[in-house]
C-alpha cells in the first residue's frame, strides 16, 4: 500500500501523523510511505529522519492525496485538503465529526472512506487513540499549573512541593478518569498535598487501591468539591460526562471563595470547562484572571508538548495503521470489531450512529458498508 501522510495545516498544529519509527515498521511491512517536505519538523523529525527509515519524502500535499491510498494525519481535513480526497481513499486521523456538518458532508462527498481515532474502542471499554492525549494533558495541568501559581504569572507564588518547615501547594483533581489520574500522579510527584474526586465508587476504588498512599480522594459532591476548593491552591478540572458538556461544578459566585491567586487548570475546556468563569485560551495567551484566580484554559494542551504528543499518539495508532495496510480496511476492520467502530464514513454513506443522530443524517451499519 502506498500510505501518505501530509503536513498539518490547522494553526498551531505542530504533530504528524507518522513518526520515522511508525514509517520504519510501514516499510518493513512492504509498504510505500510519502511525507510530505517538512511534515515532522514541528515535532523535531527531520526529512532525513524519514528518509533513514526507508520514507519518501514529497514536496507537496498535492501529490500526496494524489498518489496515496492512505492518508494518515492528526487533525481532521482541512477544507483545501477535504477537496483533495478520493473516492477509494483511506483516510485515517481525528474526525470529530459530530460538531462539524461541514467537514462530514465534504467527507460523504469525496467518496472516501474515514477510520476516525477517537471512535476506535478497545476491551476495557475505553478509547485507545483518545487516551494518550488525555494522558498528556494531564500531566502538563501540574507542570502548567506550577508556572501559573508563580508571583510573575499572577499566582499566589507558592511551590508545588514547599521546602522543609513549609507547607506543599493543596491540589484539587477534579474527575479521577485518564486526565485527572495522570494530573494528580505527577502533582503527587512534585511533592504536593493531592486530593482526587469522582462521582464513580469504582474508580475511586482503583485509585484508593493503586494510589492510595500517594494521594487521597473524596466522593464528589456538590458540597465536598466546594469544601477543598476554598483550600485549594490549585484545582485542575478534569471531568468527562461522555456525549454531553462538562457539568460546571463552580459557580462565578464560588469563585470568590477561593484563595486570592489560587490557580485553576481546566483541562475539561474542549467540553466547556467545569468552572462558570472558564472560556477557552491559546498556548500564545494561555492564563487570564477572575476575582484574582489565575485560569489557565488551553484547548488543545498537547500541542504545547508537540514531539511527545506525535509519539505518544504514534504509538497507539501503529497496530492499527498496519493492520489496515497489511490487510486493507475491509479485512482489519472484519477482522477487529474495535477497529469498525472507527469507521466514520465510507462511499458517500455515514456509518457512525452518534454522529448521524448529532446531524440528522442516515446511518448505514459499519458491518454492512464494510461487505459492500
Ligand atoms: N484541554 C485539552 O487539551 C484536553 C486534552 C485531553 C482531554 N481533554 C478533556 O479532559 C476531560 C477528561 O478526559 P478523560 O480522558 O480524563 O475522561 P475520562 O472519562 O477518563 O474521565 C472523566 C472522569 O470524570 C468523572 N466525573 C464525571 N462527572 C463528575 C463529577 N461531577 N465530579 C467528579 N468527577 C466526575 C468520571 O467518573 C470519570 O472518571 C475531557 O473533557 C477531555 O475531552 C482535554
Amino acid at each position: 500500500m502506498k500510505i501518505g501522510c501530509p503536513t498539518e495545516i490547522k494553526p498551531q498544529e505542530f504533530r504528524v501523523g507518522m513518526t520515522p519509527d511508525a514509517a520504519r515498521e510501514a516499510v518493513n511491512h512492504g509498504h510505500q510511505v510519502l511525507i510530505q517536505k517538512d511534515a515532522g519538523m514541528g515535532s523535531g523529525f527531520s526529512d532525513e529522519d524519514y528518509t533513514t527509515a526507508g520514507a519518501h519524502i514529497i514536496a507537496t500535499a498535492e501529490e500526496i492525496f494524489a498518489t496515496a491510498d492512505m492518508i494518515v494525519k492528526v487533525k481532521e481535513p482541512q477544507a483545501v485538503e477535504r477537496k483533495m480526497l478520493r473516492p477509494d481513499q483511506l483516510l485515517f486521523t481525528y474526525l470529530h465529526l459530530a460538531p462539524d456538518p461541514e467537514q462530514t458532508h465534504d467527507l460523504l462527498e469525496s467518496g472516501c472512506t474515514a477510520i476516525a481515532y477517537e471512535t476506535v474502542t478497545d476491551d476495557r471499554g475505553g478509547l485507545p487513540l483518545l487516551a494518550p492525549m488525555s494522558e498528556v494533558a494531564g500531566r502538563l495541568a501540574p507542570q502548567v499549573g506550577a508556572w501559573t501559581l508563580q508571583k510573575a504569572n499572577g499566582g499566589r507564588g507558592v511551590l508545588m512541593g514547599g521546602v522543609p518547615g513549609v507547607a506543599p501547594a493543596k491540589v484539587v483533581v477534579i474527575g479521577g478518569g485518564v486526565v485527572g489520574t495522570h494530573a494528580a500522579k505527577i502533582a503527587a510527584g512534585m511533592g504536593a498535598d493531592v486530593t482526587v474526586l469522582d462521582r464513580s465508587l469504582n474508580r475511586l476504588k482503583y485509585l484508593d487501591d493503586v494510589f492510595g498512599r500517594d494521594f487521597k480522594n473524596q466522593y464528589s459532591t456538590a458540597g465536598a468539591t466546594l469544601d477543598l476548593v476554598r483550600q485549594a491552591d490549585m484545582v485542575i478540572g478534569a471531568v468527562l460526562i461522555p456525549g454531553a458538556a462538562a457539568p460546571k461544578l463552580i459557580s462565578r459566585a464560588q469563585l470568590s471563595e477561593m484563595k486570592p491567586g489560587a490557580a485553576i487548570v481546566d483541562v475539561a475546556i474542549d467540553q466547556g470547562g467545569c468552572f462558570e468563569t472558564s472560556k477557552a485560551t491559546t498556548h500564545g495567551d494561555p492564563i487570564y484572571n477572575v476575582d484574582g484566580v489565575m485560569h489557565y484554559c488551553v484547548a488543545n494542551m498537547p500541542g504545547a508538548v508537540a514531539r511527545t504528543s506525535t509519539i505518544a499518539l504514534g504509538n497507539a495508532t501503529m497496530p492499527f495503521m498496519l493492520a489496515l495496510a497489511d490487510k486493507g480496511w475491509r479485512q482489519a476492520c472484519s477482522d477487529d470489531p474495535h477497529l469498525l467502530n472507527g469507521l466514520n464514513v465510507h462511499a458517500g454513506q455515514l456509518t457512525y450512529y452518534a454522529v448521524g443522530k448529532a446531524l440528522g443524517i442516515d446511518v448505514v451499519s459499519p458491518s454492512l458498508a464494510v461487505k459492500q
